[in-house]
């Protein structure tokens, strides 16, 4: 008996042909790779928590760029571990500050990589929240309108320094518009703004925190990022945040979150990004150690899970990795 005529092939027969034929394809240059800079001189420091991800100081960070834009990868996201910390984190909009000067140092090579500023406060506060505090006994509170100003000048003072673009990962309310207008009156008008939109209270940031050592030192951000059982919400917040002029959203964390993308990516008519975070990294990067995943495989499936769920954009600690070893 032979088949029927209209039965649709499969086809899978040569790698060749599932290649051709393959639905979703990770492009190196739609990859953003995190990297984390410290102060200091030669520190090439590994992050214990994030293995295979380093702490660099601003020298090192130069010669890390160089490799990066040789395997093809376009963009950098930057974090910043300052000097010091205070109540109200200072440290992220002086001239001097960390990122600050990273970004006079690459403006000073020829790079053509494109940089961008996380732009947030938890790093850069005594207390690792992501505002301005209002203590009331054991409560206590973001002030949202402070933050917002604080934000503000962090973004004037990145942009001074020559940021490609900033993304703001605060989830205060009108972040996104005050941020807008303050750059529009500071002639940046044309400076982009990825906001992370949909950030969910996740156990997943926690290998990065220890990172960045940025772990709240009371309480948690429960009430400025999103529960994980909602959807719906996420997809306010995204209007709000293109109603205010993103210029591209994010959802973070991405791999429990597929479906959020999916539906963010269906509502949006703007670039969707997603933060692939230090917690999925650091599972997958465990696992293979001890053999009990193919690492290479594995960190296929991921990216192109995150990409067939609808992702423009996958900011990954895997970047390199991918260039390296799985570009096709
Ligand atoms: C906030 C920020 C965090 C991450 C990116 N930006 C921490 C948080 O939201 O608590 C997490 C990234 C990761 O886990 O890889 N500045």
């Amino acid at each position: 008996m032979g088949f029927p005529s209209n039965r649709p092939r499969r086809l899978r027969s040569s790698p060749e042909l599932r290649n051709l034929v393959s639905e979703t394809k990770v492009g190196v240059d739609d990859l953003i790779y995190p990297l984390f800079i410290v102060p200091g001189h030669g520190v090439k420091k590994e992050i214990s928590s994030i293995p295979g991800q380093y702490q660099f100081s601003i020298d090192m960070l130069l010669e890390e760029m160089k490799s990066i834009e040789d395997l093809g990868i376009n963009s950098i996201l930057l974090f910043g571990i300052p000097e010091w910390k205070d109540a109200s984190g200072s440290s992220s909009f002086t001239s001097d500050g960390i990122i600050q000067k990273a970004l006079d140092a690459i403006k000073n090579t020829n790079s053509n990589l494109f940089t961008i500023a996380d732009l947030c406060l938890c790093e850069y506060t005594d207390h690792g929240h992501c505002g301005h505090i209002v203590k009331d006994g054991e409560k206590f509170d973001v002030d949202n309108d402070e933050t917002l100003k604080l934000l503000a000048k962090q973004a004037i003072s990145l942009a001074n320094s020559g940021v490609d673009m900033i993304a703001p990962s605060g989830n205060m309310d009108g972040m996104v518009k005050s941020l807008r207008t303050a750059l529009d009156e500071n002639s940046f008008k044309g400076l982009p703004i990825m906001s992370y939109s949909v950030k969910y209270n996740s156990s997943f940031y926690g290998p990065f925190r220890a990172a960045v050592e940025s772990a709240p030192s009371f309480g948690d951000r429960s009430t400025y990022q999103m529960n994980p059982a909602n959807k719906r919400e996420a997809l306010r917040e995204v209007k709000e945040d293109l109603d205010e002029g993103a210029d591209i959203v994010m959802v973070k964390p991405a791999l429990s979150y597929l479906d959020v993308i999916q539906s963010v990516k269906e509502a949006s008519n703007v670039p969707v990004a997603a933060y692939n975070v230090s917690g999925e990294y650091s599972i997958l990067k465990h696992a293979a150690k001890v053999g009990l995943i193919d690492e290479e495989k594995a960190i296929n499936e991921v990216l192109t899970s995150i990409k067939r769920a609808g992702a423009d954009i996958i900011i990954t600690y895997f970047a390199k990795y991918y260039a390296e070893k799985l570009k096709r």
